[in-house]
């Protein structure tokens, strides 16, 4: 991939054609009657072929965002620079699948300057707001689009590091677009992660199972164990922090309220990355 050509990474989604940037301002595919896809004024392209599919909604990004403003998983996000420059060479590609408001995607790509960042999410609020943050940090060659992990849009082979973080998996799709050789990583929450919370909200707090749709049948070349302690602060970024875990659909209202005026919480964090390699 080189720097002129970096959009040509996009494969269209209707034809399968090649895809190349017009004036800065489409996608367009090398077919005989060219499909295009317009950017957004952010710089995201939509890519999306299911109008029904959408993803996290405005609320719930609006809630990550303002919860990741003070860098609280910030530990987990050291984690996923240092891997993308151990298995990133100059001149490669990554994709972020799942790569909602862009915390991680615009972190690795600020920190390999040299290789290029794609990151998809079905929620155009979500890709909107990553790629506006990756110009505000001038984050180097990443770009956005609206996609589903079940159906990528690139070609076979493109990437040398796929990250999926907290975010659906799907393996055939992770590792078709992998390169022999290429790198997957899961991120996925560790037993204790946000027990502090848990145990503020429940009787008998629960531990984090294993997640269930790991890969079976994949050369693991590690699994890594991340543990930190945060304080948040303020009730907006607790209750922000609240909506976006699975517990908030799952609490009662009597437990919600256990959060209400609540100014400080202090929390275990904890991620497990899970490392596969493609066969070569
Ligand atoms: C819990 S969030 C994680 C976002 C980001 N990776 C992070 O950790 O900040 C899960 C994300 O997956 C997206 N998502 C859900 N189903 C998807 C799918 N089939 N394809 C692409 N993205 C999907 C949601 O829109 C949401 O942004
Ligand atoms: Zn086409």
């Amino acid at each position: 991939m080189d720097s002129v050509n970096f959009m040509s990474g996009y494969r269209c989604p209707v034809c399968g054609g090649r895809m190349s940037l017009k004036m800065g301002k489409s996608l367009v595919c090398d077919a005989k009657k060219a499909h295009v896809f317009d950017l957004a004024r952010s710089g995201y392209v939509n890519l999306s072929q299911k109008q029904s599919a959408t993803g996290d909604s405005k609320e719930a990004v609006w809630a990550r965002s303002t919860f990741f403003e003070l860098d609280p998983y910030r530990s987990l996000r050291q984690e996923l620079v240092r891997l993308s420059q151990t298995y990133l060479a100059p001149g490669k590609a990554a994709l972020d699948a799942g790569c909602g408001e862009g915390y991680y995607t615009n972190a690795m790509a600020s920190a390999c300057p040299d290789s290029f960042f794609f990151g998809v999410d079905l929620s155009k609020y979500a890709v909107d707001h990553a790629a506006k943050e990756a110009k505000r940090l001038a984050a180097g060659r990443v770009c956005y689009a609206v996609a589903s992990v079940s159906d990528l849009p690139f070609y076979d082979r493109t990437f040398s590091l796929v990250t999926s973080v907290f975010a659906p998996c799907d393996e055939e799709e992770f590792f078709r677009v992998l390169e022999p050789g290429g790198v997957l990583v899961l991120a996925a929450a560790g037993p204790g992660h946000l027990l502090g919370l848990k145990r503020l909200l429940y009787e008998h707090p629960y531990l984090n199972e294993e997640r269930r749709d790991l890969p079976q049948d994949r050369q693991l070349l590690f699994k890594k164990r991340i543990s930190d302690r945060i304080e948040v602060e303020g009730e907006e970024r607790i209750s922000a922090l609240f909506e976006m875990t699975p517990y908030f659909w799952r609490t009662r209202e009597a437990d919600r309220e256990k959060l209400k005026g609540l100014q400080t919480l202090q929390t275990e964090v904890e991620f497990d990355l899970y490392v596969y390699q493609k066969d070569t």
